[in-house]
């Protein structure tokens, strides 16, 4: 019986540790100045309906193609057998996207990626359905194929059948040229999804077999280089070893990497992965002041600032006793940085609290340095906004798991980390 009882027991032991599967995901490591007014434009145009850029968009698609922006990536397989691609991990978007094999020659972009062959895929389909989707930083076109998408490696078992819908992309603008991933896969609800194409995490979701939770968690080696300091999350890449950035876990949370509890907000809609968040507050020695009372906050992988309001942006950069340069940038002094007051958001009871060596970028310029704040006005009107938007900034330093099957977001304190 006893003998029994521990097969049992390591047979269930086995099923748990198999119960989700792990992602190495990999982060961009800044070399240059991070273009905030980029980045900002970016977000307007995803986030603001109808947005008109008021400003030469070309200017901004050139100098987007010289910063990257935070960027979650790591491989996945389309086709049989598996051909790999390194996508973007998009929260902020509902659509998969490969270069396409046969792209034009003018199509810079897919002839420096990787490309999908559909004709050497025993379980491709290509259709005649148009795709189209605009970011942010720039639009890319093609056509709809359907084939067996694989999270992982090959062979993983966290695969969708032949029948999922992708985008098969022939045009896409310069701007991804010098992107580091070869397409993106769109982790947001299919409400903002283009030709109302489902994700590859729905399929997997669905099989309560190989997948228990309906969850995918991002985790982020925070130091990983054993920086102490200013040194940002986002900065991070792989270290001289080739030892990934961190893991993004599939049907599960990994309990390697978080410190319980979870705080769980419930989601205010399935569009962005949109929830309600109690409280921003700027804390320090004597000073506690409230910067935005209960608001809406969209959770982006997709990108490296936090933005809110401007009232709210505007308190908390008078708070912090940042110097507002009329471009866009609130500066402070480099060698200041410990002086400067935590930022506390509270989410479901529970505080967070970014120290300004979180929230502080450091950008390395001519030979000097220069620091400047991870926060950024960006208004939304009603009804789809306003909110803020917590970027890498905020997710790079706390676990953060995306629940699908429960409809909420949940953030930890993170561990696992060299300097945690
Ligand atoms: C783009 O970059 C160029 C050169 O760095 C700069 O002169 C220009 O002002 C930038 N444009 C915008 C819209 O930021
Ligand atoms: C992605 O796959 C390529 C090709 O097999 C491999 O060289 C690379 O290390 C993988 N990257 C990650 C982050 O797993
Ligand atoms: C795939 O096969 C079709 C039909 O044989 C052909 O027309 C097309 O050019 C092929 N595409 C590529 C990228 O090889
Ligand atoms: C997507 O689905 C919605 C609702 O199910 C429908 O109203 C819409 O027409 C569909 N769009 C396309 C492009 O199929
Ligand atoms: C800011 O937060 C850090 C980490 O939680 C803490 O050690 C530090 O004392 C806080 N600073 C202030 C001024 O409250
Ligand atoms: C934060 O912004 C919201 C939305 O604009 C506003 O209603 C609220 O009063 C602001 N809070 C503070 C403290 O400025």
């Amino acid at each position: 019986m006893a003998w029994r009882g521990l097969f049992v027991t390591i047979l269930v032991l086995i099923v748990l540790i198999d119960a989700f599967e792990r992602i190495p995901v990999n982060k961009i490591k800044h070399t240059k100045k991070y273009n905030k007014k980029a980045a900002v434009e970016k977000l307007k145009q995803r986030y603001i309906k109808n947005y008109k850029p008021k400003i030469n968009q070309k200017d901004y698609s050139e100098n987007l193609t010289n910063y990257e922006d935070a960027q979650y990536y790591g491989n996945i397989t389309i086709g049989t057998p598996g051909q790999y691609f390194s996508v973007l991990f998009d929260t902020g978007s509902s659509n998969l996207w490969v270069p396409c094999k046969g792209c034009p020659f003018t199509d810079f972009a897919c002839l420096f990626h990787k490309q999908f062959n559909c004709n050497t895929s025993s379980t491709c389909t290509m259709t005649n359905q148009d795709f189209e989707i605009q970011y942010g930083s720039g639009a890319v076109s093609g056509s709809v194929a359907n084939d067996v998408v694989c999270f992982g490696n090959t062979g993983s078992g966290y695969c969708t059948d032949k029948t999922q819908g992708f985008a098969c992309a022939t045009d896409e603008d310069p701007v991804f040229m010098n992107m580091v991933f070869d397409g993106i896969l769109g982790m947001g609800w299919d409400s903002i999804s283009v030709d109302n194409l489902t994700q590859p995490m729905d399929q997997i979701f669905a099989n309560k077999a190989t997948c228990p939770q309906a969850v995918f968690a991002f985790w982020l080696n925070t130091d990983l280089n054993g920086n102490t300091g200013a040194v940002f999350a986002f900065w991070l890449n792989t270290d001289l070893n080739g030892n990934t950035g961190g893991e993004m876990t599939l049907c599960g949370t990994d309990p390697n990497h978080y410190v319980e509890p979870i705080a769980w907000a419930p989601l205010a809609a399935t569009d962005y992965w949109r929830i309600t968040i109690d409280a921003v507050h700027v804390k320090g020695k004597n000073l506690d002041v409230p910067v935005s009372g209960s608001i809406w906050a969209i959770v982006d992988t997709g990108t490296t600032l936090i933005t809110g309001p401007t009232t709210n942006i505007t308190a908390l950069v008078d708070s912090i006793g940042a110097f507002d340069d009329g471009q866009g940038d609130y500066i402070v002094s480099c060698t200041g940085l410990h002086f400067l007051p935590n930022v506390t958001v509270t989410i479901s009871g529970q505080d967070f609290v970014l120290t300004p060596f979180d929230y502080v970028l450091v950008e390395e310029q001519n030979g000097g340095k220069s620091c400047v704040l991870g926060f950024a006005a960006v208004d939304v009107d009603p009804p789809n906004g306003p909110f803020w938007i917590l970027g890498d900034v905020f997710i790079g330093k706390f676990y953060t798991a995306f629940d699908r099957g429960n409809k909420r977001v949940g953030f930890a304190q993170s561990k696992g980390g060299k300097g945690q």
